[in-house]
């Protein structure tokens, strides 16, 4: 029989066991798809007394994870530690260095760093493959670097953050509150302890800058994206949004514009009718639009052990087989330089709710905002009179450009009655 692939994975958590159960009750046809056996032989991790509901006795212990990448008998590191430095950025970068192939699913790591691995792979001839590291399960890297390399891609769009998700189809599928429906998230294990980093949009973000290297074949840059997270979008947002025909996602977006990409993660409103409208609960989505293939979609679930242990294995069986991709589509030398558009440069839609003191005048005051910073309105809803009390009025812009959004709002804003930070939403074309 060929020579098995020998793998040296570190870490050994949620995706690290994961994987190493996929290949024990998958190996026969991983086998027959990769050609020869794909062997775990060497593992890292912290504690080599934990149980990790699969045997890890006669593999190979290394408390250093870094230990991996000068084994012999490693032919390729599976990074599954996390973190976009530290032990993980150490481990790949000596892997590489070593000539190496790796494997991981790290989006922290490929986002920050990844512009300077990829070229250190590409110097060492060798693959950095992270189908793994955006939307999990669902083969989005290979679907955009290769099913889609014919087209030349001018937007995508992706639902890439399951937590956000639960927590917002929570909210409108039961009227609750944001903080209430987190609490219960956390509770579930469907949210981390720590939830900054999926609620505030930088997964998300880190996530787009990589699916945005791929489209428009430009080094990542993760600093280019403008990032906002869900923390302040209401349930009464989410009923007006209903009201209105739509749905509220956090989606990661990038875009070719005549002046460049436009990368941005945010609450956007969804036309319901939109295949992305409907992606709910832990789901995650990613839309590409290509000019000759069209708009194509791909769901699927975004974490967890089996579905994230299904890409890393894909990557192996590629390896094994010898097939071999530039990181980002195209060699170093033949990657674009388009710049990044900033945020004041889009041009869109936009939902306005404002909380108000009910008294003649408020309403001409606001429209005259908007008008005098060149904005123009679709639609309003003022609801519920309330003559001296708080009422929402909910007003829908025209496109326009969010520089001017943002002159109008901080006049809109600093109105004695407007009796609260307005809530802002994107409005997203399907
Ligand atoms: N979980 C998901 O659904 C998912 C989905 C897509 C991508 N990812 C990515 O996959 C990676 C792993 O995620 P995970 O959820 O599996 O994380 P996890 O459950 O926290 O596991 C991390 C593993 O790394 C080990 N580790 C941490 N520091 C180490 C060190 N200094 N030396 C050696 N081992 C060390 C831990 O060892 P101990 O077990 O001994 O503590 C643990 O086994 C991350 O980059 C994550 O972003 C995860």
């Amino acid at each position: 029989m060929t020579k098995p692939l020998s793998v040296g994975v570190a870490g050994l958590g949620t995706v690290g066991a994961g994987v190493l159960r996929l290949l024990r009750d998958n190996a026969a046809l991983v086998t027959a798809r990769a050609g020869r056996p794909v062997a775990v032989t060497a593992v890292s991790a912290r504690d080599r007394t934990r149980d990790r509901g699969v045997p890890t006795s006669g593999l190979r212990w290394y408390d250093d994870p870094v230990a991996l990448a000068s084994d012999p008998g490693v032919d390729v590191v599976v990074e599954l530690i996390g973190g976009s430095d530290g032990p993980a950025q150490a481990l790949v970068q000596a892997a590489l260095a070593a000539g190496k192939p790796v494997v991981t699913a790290n989006k922290a790591l490929l986002a920050v760093h990844g512009a300077v691995l990829a070229a250190q792979a590409e110097q060492a001839g060798v693959t950095l493959a992270f189908e793994a590291a955006v939307a999990g399960g669902i083969p989005v890297i290979k679907a955009l670097r290769e099913g889609l390399a014919g087209n030349r891609i001018d937007r995508i769009a992706g639902i890439l953050n399951g937590t956000c998700n639960y927590i917002l189809t929570t909210m409108r599928e039961r009227g609750r509150e944001f903080a209430d429906v987190l609490a219960e998230a956390q509770r579930l294990g469907y949210a981390e302890a720590d939830p900054g980093f999926d609620i505030d949009g930088i997964d998300a973000a880190h996530k787009l800058s990589i699916l945005a290297a791929l489209a428009f074949n430009r080094p990542v840059d993760f600093a280019s994206v403008h990032i906002e997270g869900i923390r302040t979008v209401s349930a009464l947002d989410i009923a007006f949004a209903t009201e209105l025909g739509y749905r509220i996602k956090l989606l990661g977006i990038a875009r070719r514009t005549e002046a460049g990409i436009e990368s941005r993660v945010h609450p956007c409103m969804v036309p319901q009718a939109a295949p992305i409208a409907r992606v709910d609960g832990v789901f995650n989505a990613v839309v590409a639009e290509g000019d000759f293939v069209g708009r194509v979609m791909l769901e699927g679930r975004g974490a967890g052990a089996g579905p994230t242990a299904s890409a890393v294995v894909a990557d192996l069986i590629d390896l094994a087989r010898g097939r071999m991709t530039p990181v980002w589509g195209a060699a170093d030398a033949a990657l674009s330089h388009l710049p990044s558009v900033p945020m004041s440069a889009h041009h869109g839609a936009y939902y306005l709710r404002l909380m108000v003191v009910d008294r003649p005048g408020v309403i001409a005051d606001v429209t005259a905002a908007l008008r005098d910073a060149g904005v123009s309105l679709e639609s309003m809803i003022q609801r519920g009179r309330a003559p001296g009390e708080a009422v929402p009025i909910v007003l829908v812009t025209h496109e326009t450009n969010e520089a001017a959004m943002r002159g109008a709002l901080d006049a809109i804003a600093a109105m004695d009655a407007v009796l609260e930070p307005p809530a802002l939403i994107r409005i997203e074309p399907a």
